[in-house]
């Protein structure tokens, strides 16, 4: 089973789009196995998006993770980075599938509502960035057995 971390960003919290996006998670099969609430501070966001340091986005982007609070999560199942990737859409909502997170509920690249691990690496250093091993939880769900053979 993979893990990838996910956070809703400001925007979604500011625009009442928390519920909708969990909903559509949980929905997918994927298990909820850890969440908070947090605000990000600076050398949270500049270690989060380092791999983008130097390009001409960084700072607003930076700027934007650390602007109000956000929700961050760990989200458990069968391909859980590709699945959620997939289900967030295109990282500019002009160009996302008009049915996914970014394509139903936003307009701009800079406003883009979700943050998705790009890898099972990438998963494996966001989810230690924000969450301690003892945040984390495995425990069996109802309706486990019927995901997959
Ligand atoms: O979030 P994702 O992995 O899809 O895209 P990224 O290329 O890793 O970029 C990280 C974030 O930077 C994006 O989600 C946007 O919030 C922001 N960004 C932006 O504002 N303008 C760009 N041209 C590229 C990225
Ligand atoms: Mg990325």
């Amino acid at each position: 089973m993979e893990r990838t971390f996910l956070m809703l960003k400001p925007d979604a919290v500011q625009r009442g789009l928390v519920g909708e996006i969990i909903a559509r998670l949980e929905k997918k099969g994927l298990k909820l196995v850890a969440l908070k609430m947090l605000k990000v501070d600076r050398a949270l966001a500049e270690e989060h998006y380092r791999e983008h340091r130097g390009k001409s986005f960084f700072e607003p982007t930076v700027q934007y993770i650390m602007s109000s609070p956000v929700i961050a999560m760990v989200w458990e199942g069968k391909n859980a980075v590709a699945q959620a990737r997939l289900l967030m859409g295109a990282t500019n909502p002009l160009n996302a599938d008009p049915g996914s997170i970014r394509g139903s509920y936003a307009l701009d690249i800079s406003r883009n509502v979700i943050h998705g691990s790009d890898s099972l690496e990438s998963a494996e250093r966001e989810i230690s960035l924000y969450f301690r091993p003892e945040e984390i939880f495995s425990y069996p769900k109802a309706g486990d057995d019927w995901l997959s053979e």
